[in-house]
This record gives C-alpha cells, sequence and structure tokens, in this order.
C-alpha cells in the first residue's frame, strides 16, 4: 500500500484537545489486499469518531454498549464479513488497529477523532501525537491549534520522541525539522509538514515518533478561571504563588526477592535523589518490608536534614532485598500509618503526612485478602494520611494499588521495568514534593451535575477542575473555595454573571459554536471518567451496576469509546468483504483478537 496523504489536526481549546486522524492509503497491488490503520492515542483518550472511505462510499463506526457490539461482531463474523481487532496496552498508550480489505487500484481513506482533556503537571500541559505512518508519504502535515481564554504563557516543542523513554531518532538535536510556530497571547498555532526528503532522513520507513507540544497558560486570578456556555461550565482552580506546605513523608518499598537486581539499583538511584531533594523543614522516614517489615528510625519520622539525610549512605544501608521472602502488604501499611500518626519531634506547624508505597507484587504474607487490606488501611490512615501507590512492573498488584490509593486522598501509577524507571520515580516525586494546599472543597450555588469538588491535596504545578451544569435560571453563579494551606484557612468567594462568557470568542477560534461546545463535551468526558472511577470504589454491586449504567448512557449519548462502549463497523459493501471492527479501551478487552485479518 501506498500512503499519499497523512494528517493529523488537534484543537486544543482551554486544555481540551479534539485530535483528528487521516489517512489514504493506495493499493497498488495487483489484487485485493487489506490495508491496516493503525495508531497509538493516549490511554486517557476517548475515540469520539471513526469512519473508512472505500470507492466514495462512506462508513462511520457506531458506538455501542459493549456486550451488544459483541454481539453485532460475532454476527457480522459468523456472515464471513471477518476480523476484529482489540487495542492493547503498551504504557501510556492505547492501540488502535482496523484492517479493510480493498480491491486493485482503489484506494482506502481511515479517519479517527478522539477528545482528550490535558492534565497540568509541574506546570504544564502535554500533548503528544503519535506519527508513525510506516512510510514516506507525499503529504504529511501536523498541525495543532491552542486557545487559552487566559492567556497562553509559553509554548515549545520537543525534539520527536521515539519510545516512552525519550529515545531519539536520527534528529535529536531540538525541534522537528519543518515546523513552525506561531504563538498570539491566547492563540498559539503549531504545524509540522516534514518532505518526503526530511521523512527518509529521519529513518528509512520514514518517521516513527512523536510530536510533542508543551504548553502552559497564564491564570493571573487566585480564583481561577470559569467558563460558562450553553449552560454548562467548567473552572480551573490553579492559585499561584502560594508557599509549600511542611510534609511528613514515609517511604514504603518493597525489598522481597523480586526486587533484587535492576529493579532495586533503580529503586535506589531513584531515592537518592528524592532524598537528597527534601526540603530540611520536612520530616521522612523509610519502610522496608518483604515478609517481615523493618522500620529505619523506630517509631517515628526525622527532620530532613542534611545530616539526617547522607543520602548514598542510608540508601545503601537500608535497601537491602531479604531474599526470598513474601510480600506483607497489609503489615508494611500499618507500620508507615503509625510511623506517620506519632506526634510530632517538636512542635511544628502542620504537616501533611504522605505515604508513598512502592511494591513489584502481590500480598503474599501475612494478610492477602484484598479487601481486608482495603479495610484495615482506611482505619489505618484515618481519612488523613495520603496514599500514592506505585506498582512497579507487571507483577504488581495494580488493581490493589489503585483502590488503596482511591480511598486514601491519593492516586496510584505504574511504574514500567524500563531503563527509565528510576526517571519514572522520581518524576511521580516531583508531582507530589509541593503540596501547596490539602482539603480544597469547591462549591458552587446554583451548580448541578457536578463533577467531582473535593480534592485532597493540590500540588505545586498542577491544577484542579471541576465541570457542571448551571441550574436552569440562574443568572449569577456563586463559587466559593475553602482550602488550607501554609498560612492557614485559605477562603475564596466569586460572583460570575452566569452569562459572563457566553458572547465572547477567544485565542485562535471564531467560531462561537465550536468554544460553545468544548465545555459540554468536556463536562460529558469528565462525568464518565469519574462514574468509573466511582465504580472501582464501591464495593456494592447495585451502586456498582448504576455507576456503569449511567457512564453507558453517556458514552453512547457523546458517541465515546470508553471502557463500556465499544466501536463496530459492519455494514461495508459485499464485495469490499468489509471488515467487522470492535474496539476495546482502556480496560481488560471484551475481545481477543481472533481470525485472520
Ligand atoms: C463522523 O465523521 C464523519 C465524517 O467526517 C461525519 O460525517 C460524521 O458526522 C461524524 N460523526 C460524529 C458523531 O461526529
Ligand atoms: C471478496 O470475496 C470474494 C469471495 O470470497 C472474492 O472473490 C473477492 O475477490 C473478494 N474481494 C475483495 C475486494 O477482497
Ligand atoms: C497536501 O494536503 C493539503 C491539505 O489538504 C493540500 O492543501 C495540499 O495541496 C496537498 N499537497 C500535495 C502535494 O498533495
Ligand atoms: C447577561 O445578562 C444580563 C441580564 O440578564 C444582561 O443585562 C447582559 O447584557 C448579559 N450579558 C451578556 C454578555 O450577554
Ligand atoms: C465497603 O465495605 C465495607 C465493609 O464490607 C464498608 O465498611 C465500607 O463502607 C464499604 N465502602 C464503600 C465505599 O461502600
Ligand atoms: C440509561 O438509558 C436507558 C435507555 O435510555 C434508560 O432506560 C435508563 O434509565 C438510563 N439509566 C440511567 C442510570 O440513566
Amino acid at each position: 500500500y501506498l500512503s499519499d496523504y497523512f494528517s493529523i489536526r488537534s484543537t486544543i481549546i482551554s486544555r481540551y484537545a479534539s485530535t483528528h486522524v487521516q489517512t489514504v492509503l493506495r493499493n497498488t497491488h495487483p489484487e485485493a489486499k487489506e490495508a491496516i490503520f493503525d495508531l497509538d492515542l493516549p490511554a486517557s483518550a476517548f475515540i469520539s469518531n471513526f469512519t473508512i472511505t472505500i470507492n466514495n462510499k462512506f462508513y462511520v463506526a457506531e458506538v455501542k454498549e459493549k456486550h451488544q457490539a459483541k454481539k453485532m461482531y460475532d454476527e457480522a463474523r459468523r456472515q464471513g464479513k471477518t476480523a476484529a481487532h482489540v487495542g492493547t496496552r503498551d504504557r501510556e498508550t492505547e492501540k488502535f488497529r482496523v484492517s479493510a480489505s480493498v480491491s486493485a487500484g482503489n484506494q482506502v481513506s481511515f479517519e479517527l477523532s478522539y477528545e482528550e482533556l490535558l492534565h497540568r503537571h509541574l506546570g504544564k500541559y502535554q500533548h503528544a501525537v503519535s506519527v508513525r505512518p510506516r512510510q514516506v508519504v507525499g503529504n504529511l502535515t501536523v498541525e495543532v491549534s491552542i486557545s487559552e481564554r487566559t492567556g497562553i504563557d509559553y509554548v515549545h516543542v520537543l525534539p520527536l520522541r521515539t519510545s516512552q523513554t525519550g529515545g531519539r531518532g536520527e534528529w535529536d538535536a531540538d525541534v522537528p525539522p519543518s515546523t513552525r510556530v506561531e504563538k498570539g497571547s491566547h492563540c498559539a498555532w503549531i504545524v509540522f509538514t516534514p518532505t518526503p526528503q526530511e521523512q527518509a532522513a529521519f529513518s528509512s520507513a520514514g518517521i516513527m515518533g512523536d510530536f510533542v507540544v508543551q504548553y502552559d497558560v497564564a491564570l493571573p486570578d487566585v480564583a481561577g478561571d470559569v467558563q460558562i456556555y450553553n449552560g454548562y461550565f467548567v473552572h480551573y482552580f490553579a492559585p499561584r504563588g502560594l508557599l509549600p506546605v511542611q510534609k511528613n513523608v514515609v517511604f514504603v518499598i518493597d525489598v522481597s526477592g523480586s526486587m533484587y537486581g535492576t529493579k532495586m539499583k533503580q529503586t535506589k538511584k531513584a531515592m537518592h535523589v528524592i532524598l537528597s531533594d527534601l526540603h530540611p523543614d520536612d520530616c521522612f522516614n523509610i519502610v522496608t518490608f518483604s515478609d517481615a517489615v523493618h522500620v529505619w528510625k523506630a517509631g517515628r519520622s526525622i527532620p530532613a536534614t542534611a545530616h539526617n539525610i547522607r543520602s548514598w549512605k542510608t540508601v545503601n544501608q537500608i535497601l537491602l532485598p531479604f531474599l526470598p521472602s513474601g510480600t506483607d502488604i497489609n503489615k508494611a501499611l500499618l507500620e508507615a500509618a503509625s510511623v506517620l500518626t506519632q506526634s510530632p519531634l517538636e512542635p511544628s506547624p502542620q504537616r501533611i503526612p504522605l505515604l508513598i508505597f512502592l511494591t513489584d507484587g502481590e500480598a503474599t504474607a501475612g494478610v492477602t485478602s484484598g479487601t481486608r487490606i482495603l479495610v484495615n488501611a482506611r482505619q489505618a490512615l484515618r481519612g488523613i494520611i495520603s496514599l500514592f501507590g506505585l506498582a512497579f512492573g507487571d507483577d504488581a498488584d495494580y488493581g490493589l494499588l489503585r483502590r488503596l490509593a482511591l480511598e486514601n486522598r491519593g492516586v496510584a501509577r505504574r511504574i514500567y521495568e524500563d531503563s527509565d524507571a528510576a526517571l519514572q520515580l522520581t518524576g511521580f516525586y516531583d508531582e507530589i514534593a509541593s503540596p501547596l494546599l490539602y482539603d480544597v472543597a469547591l462549591s458552587y450555588r446554583d451548580g448541578i451535575d457536578l463533577t467531582r469538588t473535593l480534592f485532597p491535596n493540590y500540588f505545586h504545578g498542577s491544577e484542579l477542575v471541576v465541570a457542571g451544569r448551571v441550574a436552569p435560571g440562574a443568572t449569577e453563579f456563586h463559587i466559593q473555595t475553602v482550602s488550607h494551606g501554609h498560612n492557614g484557612q485559605l477562603s475564596l468567594e466569586n460572583d460570575i454573571s452566569a452569562n459572563a462568557t457566553e458572547a465572547a470568542t477567544f485565542g485562535c477560534s471564531l467560531d462561537l459554536g465550536q468554544i460553545g461546545r468544548f465545555v459540554q463535551r468536556l463536562w460529558a468526558y469528565f462525568t464518565i471518567q469519574d462514574l468509573l472511577q466511582a465504580r472501582f470504589r464501591s464495593n456494592d454491586t447495585t451502586a456498582r451496576r448504576l455507576l456503569i449504567e449511567k457512564a453507558t448512557n453517556l458514552s453512547l449519548k457523546y458517541n465515546f469509546v470508553t471502557p463500556v462502549t465499544s466501536l463496530v463497523v459492519v455494514k461495508l459493501e459485499e464485495e469490499e468483504n468489509a471488515t467487522a471492527q470492535a474496539i476495546g479501551t482502556p480496560d481488560p478487552p471484551s475481545l481477543r483478537r481472533e481470525g485472520s485479518d
């Protein structure tokens, strides 16, 4: 197959990115052949449309409830309309793959759209698109436009990223060639159009990498930015210039036999960096565990003074794998909680208690029932301690860590076994190293159908986002923010006219309809994410079923492919021997790759 055309266009409006990918393939073989379209997309993205055009005939994929999609797919297969594919997980990306049979000399066009909310980490938003056409393409374009109502601070285009580990291709130096960046105060426009010669210079198979744009917004108002369109609102809250709150951090590190070797080396390297970066006002302690639990400084945390840290010595002394051994997650959690709940050494202002828990395995010693561990952890952490779970490698019980974190004010993250694991660990730590506020409660009089409004922590460089609807008839929108920080309680109140942003366009888009639609889609996207997360937290089957049903209804209404829906194309023309496609994202796929496609 020959590709004449490959284009990616992303429109980002207030952090909400809609991306459209199109590729045109021409069958140059003398007989009918399978054309394959595959693409990596971010795991948090929802596919919102997919179409195939063959011989000027248009086939739009339908989003269906997962089980119904499976039935349609099975039926299509029975009728001989073969083939299927499912996304597989690779780090933070989702693989989308579709094939269609096209007769000699004809061409096929694949068009995929997906949407995602960009999150702010360490003071930047990052948007990455996968550019992997697998050949040199006559006409290759990547175009990104960014519109931000409160202004754009900066825009950077990174060198093409050829692997998630940051590996680089031929052009390692800086911005890819044929990249143009135009930045205004509220609109930025980035276009990347490498010529066939430039693509060939990258590799004989053309460009294979992620085109990555980073930017940050200006947010001068401490109360953040509220946008209201068509009865939906979004509130971005990210006060700048606050002083960090001191923290009491306990690192709980798995030293069971399976950590031996590379994983332990990487963990030590990361801990060395992390300990060296602790603020002298912070307190810390280290708990190691296998089937036994060892607390470094018995009883409680100690101040993170240079004298106490001596990072390499400490790290080498403490992180000794106990061989061979089980994994007592329960006991390790309880010991760490007890360290954190001891009274501080000297009278001191409030310290935020953080528990960073790293394991590469499942609970195999002591209490091994996930349910009991969850109950025990909830009791021991008392709704005060924030738990961050790091699942190192494929054998770690990510499901348990995720629930532990969600139920205890934190988040869980996968750490991939790769050469950059130490960087992944320090990178995650950096995100939570500077807590600025805790127990942040946002409330909206006349706000309904709100997404999550309570946030245990607000870290430096991040952002809290709430979306919802404005009650019908409301003219004034009243927002109240209550939180705690370095100087005690911080309260803010704002009144915003409910039609304040209706009339104004901003950024690159002069289309009020487009700007108006984004808030509603963002609300739906966010609400579905919330519902799916609540499903993991809930242990009542009736409640779970209701959450799934709500998420399914919203996914269908907004045409989103989510963990509860799938995409199906079945009605291709007979002579083209259509392929039935079902794509499941991003949870355990309900369909396995079958048959010959
Ligand atoms: C999907 O894309 C096709 C072709 O671009 C378009 O005609 C159709 O309206 C889109 N559907 C939705 C739900 O956006
Ligand atoms: C479709 O299938 C028929 C019979 O199986 C075959 O003769 C024909 O060549 C196929 N057409 C394409 C485009 O694959
Ligand atoms: C490439 O695509 C763009 C956008 O569709 C079009 O304007 C341009 O004429 C195309 N160039 C070539 C060489 O096909
Ligand atoms: C908002 O509504 C008020 C009264 O309902 C009206 O006076 C004002 O002109 C409106 N503003 C905009 C920007 O539409
Ligand atoms: C889960 O179940 C336990 C006891 O079985 C109960 O104490 C707890 O409140 C439940 N949690 C939720 C979120 O329903
Ligand atoms: C979901 O949609 C179905 C069909 O429209 C409806 O019967 C059901 O009540 C909806 N469920 C929820 C939880 O909204």
